[in-house]
């Protein structure tokens, strides 16, 4: 945790009052509940849309201390700012009638910028913003975040989800930075910077919330909230690191893994929650449980024999704070376990004190601070261009043969495809709604692929589709449609999901897609495919027969505009890929594959590897070196290498610094990213660029799953050259 100021006056002012505290109180810190359950299908009506009698239930007799979602039912949907500020004033004025005045926490979930409150700036979703190879944007998004939503009276993000994501078939694979540890950790360390500042109780910055901690992204079948079996090596080499990043860079919140990892759910998991967060990571904030995670110890994983003991494991485990959601059942239960003495008021005071620290760092105790006004903090110009500019950069150029791209801006351009004129392809869940697939909630003034490109062109663009994801397709009109123009923009991929709602049986394409793709294919004219959506479908036997592939992934609000930027050659593309794209449904192998997966049939051979992004113009890499052929033990080494723009246009490159453990202990992978820069070259122009390698980068978890650095040789990787370096005693 970032060091706060004043952490010595927190101390006291923690101490004082939790020795002031009933044993109700206490626990009541503790409960989190959903938004509806201080508000009534009736109240929804109302401005602020809360139930008085309700709320004070909650705060005033139960001593809630959290609530948490979007306001609106059904389904959960955002709020105008407004509305907002009236729900936290509400909440906030119940608060300061309560004994101790402890103020709530409310917690939402901004993934991609403010998505409960409308209007507000939706960046670029992880993935895609991992694709940007640009930690400065990362930092951005994080600042302007924290800004909405504090400016929504909102103090706790439930962001940035730092799991690993190096399981495409996850339906939440596309809030993952992508399946490497280091950009993983560097993007997210940067947003939480970004959002948290050097203070997160100034005025516009925000809490924020590292997750699911630990190995929730790796189902072993793919599906969300099921069985991951994750060995300690891995969890040590591939999990942990990026929390640990988190951690490191301040973040005070951290929420639990909803399914389970060897056998034992995140919930219950002691030596995680406790051995290794605590006496390891050195985590000092707090613990809150995923959705109805700690009720579901009894009524799905069958580990705990009732409800009751379901809150004392999980309590005994490290979680200290429920997130319910709907009733006062853990609050209940665990005042009945404090007085029998299952569960100490050790650990509840621990739990609470940890609590308390944090909402007195957040600065809510000060309850006469204003907050700040809409005007000038929110849905700003400056923060529109830059979600404008990391949507230019999240987008992937994968494939241009015969420079097909740029098209002309007078081309005559027949657009189609399920993802080609909607919002919700390009932003996916948590977006104005849970699920993010109510089209007609989102904002009329941002334009699709397909209302971006024709307001550019100056010739001629034509839609043929339907108005929503799932609508038919008059293939016979496309292919008539064809023969009037000179190419084929073919939008293809997924609808908006989130969580288990986006659990799929394969990766391969809807029938529907594939039929579409082979008639515009047959029609011989030149087609574009674009591919928008959360994770990688299997498009090989399409991109094979195309000259252009571009993969958008989730490139948010302003995706539209910036994939027309791109088309049009208006910005030359520089994202890379975060991830290994496959080219069939069982070729799952990421990048940073084992010596055994680099021969014949078990080779890593994707469609498109990770880091792979093309640009309208050509770059060299060259002169790769290291400072010192031979280094001892715990120095850094020094990596150059000089970058160069060898073609005619701008353009941006990510200059990648993969390094190989030649011989070790324990088999290392043939290359893993330690380093990156992105640099911008004119045409001719050539930077020299540096890195320096610590040990602990050059480090690995030993037999004895410790961390290590064996002596021998080492390779630096870069373009197409090689260095190496030993590492002697
Ligand atoms: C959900 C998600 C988690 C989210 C939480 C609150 O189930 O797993 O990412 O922050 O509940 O909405």
């Amino acid at each position: 945790m970032t060091a706060q100021a004043g952490n010595e006056a927190v101390e006291a002012s923690v101490k004082q009052l939790l020795s002031e505290m009933t044993l109700e109180e206490k626990v009541g810190q503790m409960t989190q509940v959903d938004f509806s359950v201080v508000s009534t299908p009736e109240a929804q009506n109302a401005e602020p849309p809360v139930d008085r009698a309700r709320l004070e239930e909650a705060v005033i007799n139960r001593h809630v201390g959290s609530i948490l979602n979007a306001p609106l039912s059904p389904n959960n949907r955002a709020a105008p700012i407004e509305t907002w500020r009236k729900i936290t004033a509400a909440i906030q004025e119940t608060s300061s009638r309560t004994r101790l005045k402890i103020p709530v926490i409310y917690g939402i979930d901004a993934i991609h910028g403010a998505t409960y409150t409308q209007g507000a700036v939706l960046f670029p979703q992880a993935i895609s913003m991992a694709a940007t190879f640009n930690p400065e944007l990362s930092f951005k998004e994080g600042e302007i975040t924290a800004r909405e939503v504090r400016a929504s009276g909102l103090p706790w993000n439930f962001a940035p989800v730092m799991d690993i994501g190096r399981q495409p078939l996850w339906p939440r694979l596309w809030e993952t930075y992508g399946e490497d540890v280091h950009l993983s950790s560097v993007m997210g360390a940067a947003y939480i910077k970004g959002h948290q500042g050097d203070d997160f109780s100034a005025p516009d910055k925000a809490l924020t919330c590292l997750k699911h901690y630990v190995g929730y992204s790796f189902p072993i079948n793919g599906k969300d909230r099921t069985p991951a079996w994750i060995g300690e090596r891995m969890l040590r080499e591939y999990f942990l690191p990026p929390f640990e990043a988190g951690v490191q860079a301040g973040s005070p919140t951290i929420m639990v893994n909803s399914a389970e990892v060897d056998g034992i759910p995140g919930h219950a998991n002691y030596q995680y929650l406790t051995t290794i967060l605590r006496g390891e990571l050195g985590f000092k904030g707090f613990t809150v449980s995923d959705w109805e995670d700690i009720k579901r110890l009894y009524t799905r994983d069958r580990l705990a024999a009732s409800p009751k003991e379901a809150v004392r494991i999980a309590v005994m485990a490290g979680v200290d704070m429920s997130m319910v959601p709907f009733d006062f059942s853990f609050y209940d239960l665990l005042i009945e376990l404090a007085r029998s003495g299952e569960v100490p008021m050790s650990r509840i005071d621990e739990a609470v004190s940890r609590i308390l620290t944090v909402k007195f760092q957040a600065g809510l105790f000060d309850t006469d601070r204003p907050v700040p006004p809409v005007e000038g903090h929110f849905a700003t110009p400056d923060a529109v261009e830059t979600n404008r500019q990391a949507a230019r950069e999240s987008i992937i150029l994968a494939k241009n043969d015969h420079h097909i791209l740029p098209l002309k801006k007078d081309a005559r351009i027949l657009v189609t495809g399920p993802t080609a004129n909607l919002l919700s392809v390009m932003n996916g869940g948590w977006t104005i709604t849970w699920q993010g697939d109510n089209e007609s909630l989102y904002p009329q003034d941002k334009p699709t692929v397909f209302e971006a490109l024709r307001k550019k062109s100056a010739g001629k663009v034509t839609y043929v589709g339907g108005q929503s994801f799932a609508d038919p397709i008059d293939i016979d009109k496309v292919v008539a449609e064809a023969g009037n123009h000179d190419y084929v923009l073919l939008a293809l991929g997924e609808k908006p999901y989130t969580e288990t709602l986006g659990n799929i049986e394969s990766l391969m394409l809807d029938q529907t897609q594939i039929d579409l793709a082979n008639a515009v294919i047959a029609t011989g004219k030149p087609v574009i495919l674009l591919m928008l959506g959360g994770r990688p479908r299997i498009i090989t036997a399409i991109a094979d027969k195309v000259p252009g592939v571009i993969l958008g992934f989730l490139p948010g609000m302003e995706g539209g505009e910036a994939i027309a930027d791109i088309v049009y050659g208006d910005y030359n593309p520089d994202g890379k890929l975060p991830i290994s794209y496959p080219r069939n449904t069982n070729d799952i192998v990421p990048y940073d594959h084992k010596p055994m997966e680099s021969y014949d049939g078990n080779a890593y051979k994707p469609l498109y590897p990770f880091g792979h992004g093309m640009s309208y113009t050509t770059f060299e890499t060259r002169g790769l070196s290291v400072d010192k052929a031979q280094i001892k033990m715990g120095e850094n080494v020094t990596v150059r290498v000089s970058v160069k723009n060898t073609g005619a246009q701008k353009g941006k490159e990510t200059v990648l610094l993969y390094l190989n453990d030649v011989a070790a202990s324990v088999t290392r992978p043939a290359r893993q990213l330690k380093a990156f820069k992105k640099v911008e070259l004119e045409p001719g122009q050539e930077q020299p660029l540096s890195f320096t390698l610590t040990p602990r980068d050059l480090s690995f978890i030993g037999i004895d799953m410790k961390r290590i650095i064996e002596p021998g040789e080492f390779k630096v990787m870069v373009g197409q050259e090689t260095a190496g370096f030993s590492v002697t005693e």
